[in-house]
């Protein structure tokens, strides 16, 4: 590799101590400890953490991290989750696999990504759009919640049931106790989770408590995901052409025959997981957003009292204003690949098989590429926005292995926050600004404090 700028190596173990308790930086505050590096070194860095890898600050760069990304793209797994799942279950699943076996499933659930499949959701997302929205009624202390994020994953998880299990899960209610079971398992999973990936891999000689934890949370998420799928089964078998109307995605998912019963159990849990804890955070902040801009709440009220949402059809503000959250505050770390063939980023080559890692979280709050990066103004998506690097902000990522939730997470969130503007003046309670940390997703440091009062 050519030189490409970083800070000095030492023998063996590399840079594995900026990131340890003896270094400057934070696993936990690690877009700080990339923006730091990125100030110091320039657009591309180069680093051996527990592996060679590149960074990369320039959204030009990021592009051409897609075009070497091959009909493979291949993402660093997390060998703990690999090692579980062939033990218990003989097979690995999307997110974790690379090459074709990754292929095979992803095409398996591809269907999700078509507008047609996620409008045919609309009416029902919308029924607990509106139901989430009343219980905010019931919040203790006159419409204030301490903790939102709980509620919004209670929320998103009855939002994704009804994609993965066609029905109602019946956790909006606070007193759900399965709902909280479910919330509780998945933090507890994506925690275990970045915990086997960034830490020293002690895993692979006994099972630390780390892997205990992931094992546990995951076993339980498997067998909540059994009993839905089992119940989804009996229903299609008493009212095929109904069940294959109404739950689309679920009907050709089931009666495929390249797929075993294992297989479909665990592509729905991923699915399942994957869709609570991002867009529970989405909705979060997007509310906490809008609610400390009084200038944003009201027109973008304004707006979706004379545009009611319609399946893909929004008021432009909403869709600004998520972006805007996204920009401000995304849920994916970075966006990383391990190149397909070698390539020339900002002059400098870099061979195949080298992880990059593009920092979109950094670039999006870059001021060569945002005026006022830190401020919250949905309006540059609307007047300025061929302006925007099409590659500075990626929050679902980007080409063939791009969120496969992506338009169902949209559409969930849009809904979720038009039904709850329309009722409620929201406010917030926060005095600081929320920063975010590292739990394998980027989520908030503290809690979301909210207010609502009904219009
Ligand atoms: C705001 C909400 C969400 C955000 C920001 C988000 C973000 C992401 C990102 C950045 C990736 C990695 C993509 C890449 O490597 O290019 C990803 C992958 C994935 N997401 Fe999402 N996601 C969200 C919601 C959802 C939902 C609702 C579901 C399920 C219905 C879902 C399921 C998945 C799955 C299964 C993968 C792995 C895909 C693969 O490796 O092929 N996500 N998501």
């Amino acid at each position: 590799m050519q030189k490409i700028p970083g800070p000095k190596q030492l023998p063996v173990i590399g840079n594995a101590l900026l990131f340890s308790p003896l270094g400057p930086y934070k696993v936990e505050n690690l877009i700080e400890g990339f923006a730091d590096l990125h100030k110091k070194y320039g657009d591309v860095v180069h680093l051996k953490l527990n592996r060679e890898l590149v960074l990369l600050f320039n959204p030009n760069d990021i592009q051409k991290m897609y075009k070497h990304e091959g009909k493979y793209p291949n993402r660093p797994t997390f060998e703990a989750l690999i090692k579980y799942r062939k033990e218990n279950h003989q097979c690995v699943g999307i997110v974790p696999d690379n090459g074709k076996e990754w292929y095979r499933l992803r095409q398996s659930i591809i269907e999700i990504l078509h507008l047609k499949t996620v409008h045919s959701y609309w009416s029902r997302q919308k029924e607990v759009a509106q139901d989430f929205a009343q219980t905010l009624l019931s919040f203790p202390a006159d419409g204030v919640s301490n903790d939102f994020l709980h509620h919004a994953f209670l929320y998103s998880l009855e939002a994704v049931g009804i994609l993965c299990y066609g029905r109602r899960l019946d956790c909006i209610s606070s007193c759900s106790k399965e709902g909280a079971k479910i919330a509780e398992a998945n933090i507890e999973f994506l925690k275990a989770l970045g915990e086997t990936f960034h830490g020293l891999p002690w895993w692979k000689l006994w099972k630390t408590d780390s892997y205990k934890r992931l094992e546990s949370s995951q076993d339980f998420m498997m067998k909540i995901s059994l009993k839905y799928l089992s119940d989804a089964r009996t229903r299609m078998l008493k009212e095929l052409s109904t069940f294959a109307e109404q739950e689309p995605f679920l009907f050709n998912l089931l009666n495929n025959p390249t797929l075993t019963e294992t297989e479909i159990n665990l592509l729905l849990t991923e699915l399942f997981q994957g869709g609570i804890d991002a867009t529970a955070t989405t909705i979060s902040m997007m509310l906490h957003d809008i609610a400390k801009h009084p200038i944003v709440q009201s027109a973008l009220y304004q707006d979706l009292k004379e545009n009611e949402p319609k399946p893909g059809r929004y008021s432009p503000l909403l869709r600004a204003c998520l972006k805007e959250t996204l920009r401000i505050h995304p849920t994916a770390s970075a966006n990383s690949r391990i190149l397909d063939s070698a390539a020339i980023f900002s002059g400098f080559h870099v061979p195949e098989g080298t992880l990059v890692v593009g920092v979109n979280p950094v670039i999006s709050k870059n001021e060569c590429f945002f005026r006022n990066p830190f401020e919250f103004d949905p309006w540059r998506w609307l007047s300025g926005k061929n302006e925007i690097h099409p590659y500075s902000v990626l929050p679902f990522g980007h080409g063939a292995r791009m969120c496969p939730g992506r338009r169902f997470a949209e559409q969930e969130i849009l809904l979720c926050v038009s039904e709850i503007i329309k009722r409620y003046q929201v406010v917030s309670f926060n005095e600081r600004e929320i920063r975010m940390k590292l739990a394998t997703n980027l989520i908030p440091a503290d809690n979301i404090s909210l207010g609502f009062i009904a219009r």
